[in-house]
């Protein structure tokens, strides 16, 4: 493999770090700072000619993330650099896959069109797919996703005795039931029914599979937590054992952290593609074994 260079956007540090030792990769200067009139400055501070280079931008706060994105995809294109990838831990806009009301932008194939302008390949960690059965269904570029599974799996067999894995919604299935295979443990899919951005109502019907084990609520992304709150007051309500809760993609909206604690969450626990206190599970190994898989 050539040696790769990789760029960190801000705050994707650690993990760049962590992907540059398993890649022997070069880690290359980025400088990105804001005008007085909010437009953004970008300089890349290191040769990039010749070279396949890669910027590490988790996408969880796409809207200021992605114009600095963009600039740094281009510069490092006109510079001369082989080949520009993007890996982007976790993938945004990827909920909005259908209008559901006349006049709604489906984003999530707009945003894809954008990025596939920019960059010849993307790593990602289980994007959201719902109705989009692939990424390639919407992206045009050469797209790697790392299942979190074996991992989550394998962070559950070695610190929840006796587990029973609840998937919170439809969605959820294909996850809860990967893991729970690799977990040996059993699962329950539960329905949820969304009425808005943070209401949601979810029936837990099945006290007997639950009952004598440790719940282990899972789930893609937690965002408002609203869904998996719904789970937590549901099981409390019903006397079963507090749930250690993972979300794959910690998002955590202002204040979703502490309203998950404070529903009765026995543990938070997410993986490390947002950056978190609760980012426990690491995922740079098998998705530095993604890059590698791109990089003649
Ligand atoms: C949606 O279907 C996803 O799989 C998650 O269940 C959802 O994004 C969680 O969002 P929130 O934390 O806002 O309830």
């Amino acid at each position: 493999m050539t040696q790769p260079l990789l760029f960190a956007l801000p705050g994707e540090e650690a993990f760049t770090a962590a992907l540059a030792r398993h890649l022997d990769a070069d880690i290359g200067a980025l400088e990105i700072r804001r005008f007085p009139d909010g437009e953004s400055y970008v300089r890349l501070d290191t040769d990039v000619a010749g070279r396949e280079v890669a910027f590490v931008c988790g996408l969880h706060e796409p809207d200021p993330q992605f114009l600095p994105l963009v600039f740094a995809a281009r510069v490092a294109k006109d510079l001369g650099a082989a080949r520009v990838g993007l890996v982007a831990p976790y993938l945004a806009y990827m909920r909005q896959d259908v209008r559901f009301k006349p006049g709604e932008a489906i984003t999530s194939v707009y945003f894809a069109d954008m990025l596939s302008h920019c960059f010849a390949w993307l790593v990602t960690v289980d994007p959201h797919l719902h109705r989009w059965k692939s990424l390639g269904e919407i992206y045009s570029l050469d797209a790697r996703v790392v299942p979190a599974a074996p991992v989550v799996g394998e962070w559950i067999k070695q610190h929840v005795p006796n587990p029973v894995l609840i998937g919170p919604d439809s969605e959820s299935s294909q996850w809860v039931t990967a893991i729970a295979a690799l977990a040996g443990a059993p699962f329950v899919v539960l329905e949820k029914t969304r009425h808005g951005d943070r209401d949601v109502t979810i029936a837990v019907n099945d006290d007997a599979a639950l009952r004598d084990r440790t719940p282990v609520l899972v789930d893609d992304i937690i965002s408002t937590a609203h869904t998996m709150m719904a789970v937590v007051r549901q099981l409390r309500d019903r006397g079963l054992p507090a749930p250690v809760c993972i979300g794959v993609h910690g998002v955590f909206a202002p204040d979703a952290y502490r309203e998950l604690s404070a529903a009765g969450a026995a543990r938070i626990v997410t993986t490390n593609t947002i950056p978190h206190e609760t980012s426990e599970i690491d995922l740079s190994r098998d998705v530095a074994d993604a890059v590698e898989s791109l990089i003649p």
